[in-house]
This record gives structure tokens, C-alpha cells and sequence, in this order.
């Protein structure tokens, strides 16, 4: 088996901010025991979190087996496993212990690449619970795409845990960006039947972003007070939902972007960490809006999702494919924060 695992003693990858480097192992391919199924992983795919990761700020990095979304098929099962049998393609949900429902403390922590051995390898054991099945129309390299981001804004705009409101047909949103999620924020509006308000940095993005449905594309390098233009774009009303994905940086003008009695989901922090005045913070209360947050999703979210991704025909737009051999030069890429969509690195 080989895998790719966080160390201090390994290079750093000449990305700022990394205190840790990537080292590549060999060990034994793993037997399945009971309950557990032997996955032959043929993709996986980077998330903001994982430079996060390669920062070194969570506890046990050390050594740990990154990334949180992977896909392959089945090459093994254990005694008792009654979901899977070898051959099946399948998809790791990123939170291995959530099932459905709520996310609650016997559910919470293992999340792959970040609190467990990830998806950076070519062989992983998992219980026969952590995965979804494949939607037949999608690659491998598609299917890994999905689940972190794809979960995250699916869970954003389909209501995601039970009695979470979801997005009405009419409704509009505001989607920031052109990363993994705010793509899949974008799809799943349109699904929703709803109007999708996009931000970007540049007029190729504007393009690409008014090419996949928006119906409006905001450039928030050249527009700073974009909250305004949100609300003025909505008729003086305001977006029904805001995904906020920038963070301290961008949380002032999506307060401002939201309709009063509207929603607005805290996601990310891709703008950079920093405060937030309170003051920003007031019409909140004034306007009594309501505030959520998503931890990626449940295996029952997640097969949601495909259910509609599959009935759909639906594709995560892929920006690049790295060969496995390359997965430092993968998180190099995606770190140079010029991509669109998602970066895949291959599993040959
Ligand atoms: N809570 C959860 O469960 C969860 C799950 C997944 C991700 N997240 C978080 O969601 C965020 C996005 O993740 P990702 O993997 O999609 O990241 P990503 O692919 O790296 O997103 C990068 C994009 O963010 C956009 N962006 C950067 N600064 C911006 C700003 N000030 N205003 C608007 N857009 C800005 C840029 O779009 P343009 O190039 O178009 O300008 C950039 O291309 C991250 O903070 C991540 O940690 C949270």
C-alpha cells in the first residue's frame, strides 16, 4: 500500500504558510475485518481545510494520512458486511461516523484527513457505513469531487440535518467565489429553482460563473461595498440566503446582502482569518436573522445528494488532475489559488 503522510521531517512544499511536509510510505495492504471493507481508492481531491491541515494547527497531524475525499472501488469485504461486495464503486463519506440525523458527540471526530488516516493512498480500510455508492455516470476523479464541498453546499441550500429550512423555488442566493464549494452552491441553487447572486475577482470568472446559471456576477475586487449591489440587485429586498465562505474579511457585507428575517450559513474562511467588529454584527439582531453553520454532511445527506446528482446527470467542474506521483505538486497547484472548481490527484 502506498500513502502519503503530514510530517515536520518531510520537505515543506514551498507554500506559505506550511509547517509540514508530505512523506511517502510502503506497507502492507491491510485485511478487512468485521464490518470493515477494503477500499482500492482511484482518486481523491483537495479542500481548503487541507492547507489548513499542512499548517500543522490541529493536534496529531503528525504522521496522519491526508485528505478528506476519495473514491474507487470495492476490493475486499469483511465478515458480516452486507452493503458492498468487490467491484462496487463507491464513494468515502469525509465524516466516517455520521450516519444520519443530527451531528452529535457519538458521531463527531472522524473525519478523514483530519482526524483520521484520509484519503491520500491507494488502499483504505473503512466501515461498511462510510461510503456511498458511485453514480454511474461519474469518473472517479469526478465521484472524488463531490463529497466535502459537493455535502457542504448541498447541505447549504437542501436544509441538510432534519428540521434545517430548505431553499424555496424564487428564493435568491448569494454564492462567493469560484472554489469547490461556491460551484456546487451554484448547481444546487439552480436545482433549488432558485436565483443565484455570484461574487468573483475577475471577468473571465464572471464569464464562467454566468455560463453555469448565475443570474448575476458581482466583482468584489472592484466592488468592495458589494452588499449594497446585492440588495440593489434584489429590488431593496435582500437575498433570501447568504453561503458566506469568505469569513472575517467578507461576514460585514453578506450581513448586510440578506433580506431581513433571511438566512445566512457560516461556511469558510477562504478570504483569510482576522476580527469582526461588533457593530458589524448588530443588524443581525435588527433584522433578525437566522445563522447556521455545516459541518460537511451525514452518509444519508451525502446519498441525498447523489440521488439528485445522479437523476440530474450532474458533474463537479474539474479544474486539474494530478498523477498520484504528484500530490505534492497537486497541493502546490491548489495553494497558488488559481484554480476553478476542484483539483484531483489520480490514484493509478
Ligand atoms: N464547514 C464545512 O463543512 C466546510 C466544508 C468545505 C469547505 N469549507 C470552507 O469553505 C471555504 C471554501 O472552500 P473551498 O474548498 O471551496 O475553497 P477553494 O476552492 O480554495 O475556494 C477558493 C475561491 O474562494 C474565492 N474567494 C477567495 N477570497 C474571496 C473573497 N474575499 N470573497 C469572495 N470569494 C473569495 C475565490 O474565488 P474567485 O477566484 O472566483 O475570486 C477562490 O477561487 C473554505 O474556507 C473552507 O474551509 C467548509
Amino acid at each position: 500500500m502506498h500513502s502519503y503522510h503530514l510530517s515536520a521531517q518531510a520537505p515543506t512544499l514551498d507554500i506559505p504558510g506550511a509547517a509540514l511536509g508530505l512523506a511517502q510510505r510502503e506497507s502492507d495492504t491491510p485485511e478487512p475485518g468485521p464490518g470493515q471493507v477494503l477500499v482500492r481508492l482511484r482518486a481523491s481531491a483537495l479542500n481548503y481545510a487541507d492547507l489548513s491541515f499542512l499548517a500543522g494547527h490541529m493536534p496529531h497531524a503528525e504522521g496522519l494520512i491526508p485528505l478528506l475525499d476519495g473514491a474507487g472501488e470495492v476490493a475486499a469485504v469483511g465478515p458480516g458486511v452486507q452493503r458492498w461486495q468487490a467491484g462496487d464503486r463507491v464513494i468515502a463519506n469525509p465524516h466516517q461516523n455520521w450516519l444520519a440525523g443530527e451531528l452529535r458527540p457519538p458521531n463527531y471526530g472522524a473525519v478523514l484527513g483530519g482526524m483520521i488516516d484520509g484519503t491520500l493512498r491507494d488502499y483504505a480500510l473503512v466501515p461498511e457505513t462510510g461510503l456511498a455508492a458511485t453514480p454511474e455516470h461519474l469518473s472517479d476523479e469526478e465521484a472524488a469531487a463531490l463529497s466535502c464541498a459537493g455535502l457542504t453546499a448541498w447541505n447549504s441550500i437542501m436544509g441538510g440535518p432534519p428540521h434545517r429550512r430548505v431553499c424555496a423555488p424564487g428564493e435568491s442566493v448569494l454564492v462567493q467565489g469560484t472554489g469547490g464549494v461556491a460551484l456546487f452552491l451554484l448547481q444546487f441553487a439552480k436545482l433549488a429553482g432558485c436565483r443565484a447572486i455570484a461574487l468573483t475577482s475577475t471577468a473571465e470568472k464572471a464569464e464562467f460563473l454566468r455560463e453555469r446559471g448565475a443570474d448575476a456576477v458581482i466583482n468584489y475586487r472592484e466592488n468592495s461595498a458589494w452588499g449594497d449591489s446585492v440588495v440593489e440587485l434584489t429590488g431593496g429586498r435582500g437575498v433570501d440566503l447568504a453561503v458566506e465562505l469568505g469569513g472575517p474579511g467578507t461576514l460585514p457585507e453578506s450581513i448586510k446582502a440578506v433580506r431581513p428575517g433571511g438566512r445566512l450559513a457560516l461556511i469558510g474562511i477562504v478570504g483569510g482569518m482576522g476580527s469582526v467588529d461588533y457593530l458589524h454584527m448588530i443588524p443581525i439582531i435588527h433584522k433578525a436573522l437566522t445563522l447556521f453553520a455545516n459541518s460537511m454532511g451525514s452518509l444519508a445527506d451525502l446519498e441525498n445528494m447523489l440521488q439528485a446528482v445522479s437523476l440530474h446527470q450532474l458533474r463537479p467542474h474539474i479544474d486539474r488532475v494530478f498523477p498520484f506521483d504528484e500530490a505534492p505538486e497537486a497541493y502546490r497547484y491548489f495553494a497558488g489559488r488559481g484554480h476553478i472548481g476542484k483539483v484531483v490527484i489520480r490514484h493509478d
